[in-house]
């Protein structure tokens, strides 16, 4: 997979810009509140469609209304272009030209490695289930379609639990266990690979101590059933559903223990990037292609192992864009940071533009053959419409 250009316009403090990104490792460098972390973040929305910020409006601009990405994309020999529109809590995504959903754009596009990660491990088990549900609806659509099914149907049930519509709840049983089941199946099945190569990657970076992963399940598919029924009025009480594949955690063992609880800052920073790179290579594994790679702040990585594991993981796909307060090693082109604008690394800034070696970087969106156009959303952004 690789990303041949990004563009945005609107889009936080970027400055609207059209981006060419070379194969191998494009290193951007900058001041903190420079907008690296902003660049990845619009990266990879316009190569998943995804976003976990949940007020889509702070990915705006303030002052404006609407922000627009565009990622034009190279994969297996052939060209796409891949839009997405942001506006108050709306968001719409085109692919070459055409309104397609999340699930229709390439889902093994894109692996993000950031500092937060570490939350996977030591905070809530929410977060746990996050990163195995967002990685198991990018490999099967079905397990996408499946868990939104299935939350709507907690949501809808948990209504009627609060309105003490007792006479109601087989019907929403029945809904449930059919979904929850073939979730709880699906995390089972592909939790034997994630293992192992989890388990792979803690150990290339070191570790001494093996990682397993395993699911913390409130029921099985088997007593699903009766266990709802055992806990109806519980259930009732608190006006929400307890027992079902929403409420599992992803146990991280490291060692003897589990890592939330045990792993000291270190370790746990180990475990995230060990997940991150099962990530990846399920990914690669499921859709036969290298994802692109990116990775914010690599400079905050203090320990010699683990950055030299990010910069060796960043060389083993064929496109990955780092950044960090220092320029990464090895990077076939080097972008500064500044204001929201990215500028070659010792070219001549000019008001605000530049250009080198086919790389353009102006003050203004550009089609993709590089002619202007007109500094106004573009019509994919018509989220109004
Ligand atoms: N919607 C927005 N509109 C304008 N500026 C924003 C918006 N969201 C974030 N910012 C600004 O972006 C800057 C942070 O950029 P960031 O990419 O996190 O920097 P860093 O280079 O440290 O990673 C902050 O100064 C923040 O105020
Ligand atoms: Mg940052």
């Amino acid at each position: 997979m690789r990303l041949d250009s990004l563009s945005t316009l609107n889009y936080r403090n970027l400055a609207p810009f059209t981006l060419a990104f070379p194969a191998g490792v494009t290193g951007v460098f900058g001041e903190n509140g420079a907008g690296k972390t902003n660049l990845l973040e619009a990266a990879y929305l316009a190569l998943t469609g995804l976003t976990d910020v949940t007020r889509l409006e702070q990915l705006v601009q303030q002052g404006e209304t609407e922000a627009y990405v565009r990622a034009d994309l190279e994969s297996g020999g052939s060209l796409s272009v891949q839009e997405v529109g942001l506006g108050r809590g709306r968001r719409q995504l085109k692919l070459d030209g055409v309104r397609v959903r999340t699930g229709d754009l390439p889902r093994g596009s894109a692996v993000w490695i950031r500092p937060e990660d570490s939350e996977m491990v030591f905070g809530s088990p929410s977060g746990r289930r996050a990163f195995l549900d967002s990685l198991l609806s990018r490999l099967s659509a079905r397990y996408a379609e499946q868990l939104s099914r299935y939350d709507r149907t907690v949501s809808q049930r948990n209504a009627a639990l609060r309105g003490g519509e007792e006479w109601a709840m087989h019907v929403w049983d029945e809904s449930l266990v059919r979904l929850g089941s073939e979730i709880m199946l699906f995390r089972r099945r592909a939790l034997v690979r994630l293992n192992e190569l989890a388990a792979e990657a803690n150990a290339a970076l070191g570790s001494r101590k093996p990682l397993t992963l395993t699911l913390t399940e409130s029921t099985t598919p088997e007593s699903y059933a009766q266990d709802l029924a055992a806990r109806r009025a519980e259930e009732l009480a608190r006006g929400s559903t307890v027992t079902g594949p929403h409420r599992d955690d992803l146990l991280l063992t490291l060692g003897d223990f589990p890592a939330s609880e045990y792993a000291s800052r270190g370790e746990g920073r180990t475990v995230a990037l060990a997940l991150r790179r099962a990530e990846l290579e399920l990914l690669a594994e499921r859709f036969g292609e290298r994802p692109v790679l990116l990775i914010d702040d690599f400079s905050a990585e203090l320990d010699p192992v683990r950055r030299s594991f990010l910069l060796e993981l960043a060389a083993s796909v064929p496109q990955a864009i780092v950044t960090g307060t220092e320029r990464a090693p090895g990077a076939a082109l080097t972008l500064r940071a500044q204001s929201g604008r990215f500028t070659p690394d010792g070219s001549a800034v000019q008001d605000g533009s530049a250009v080198q070696d086919g790389l353009s970087v102006e003050d203004g969106a550009t089609a993709g053959d590089g002619t202007a156009v007109e500094t106004e959303l573009p019509p994919v952004a018509g989220v109004g419409a």
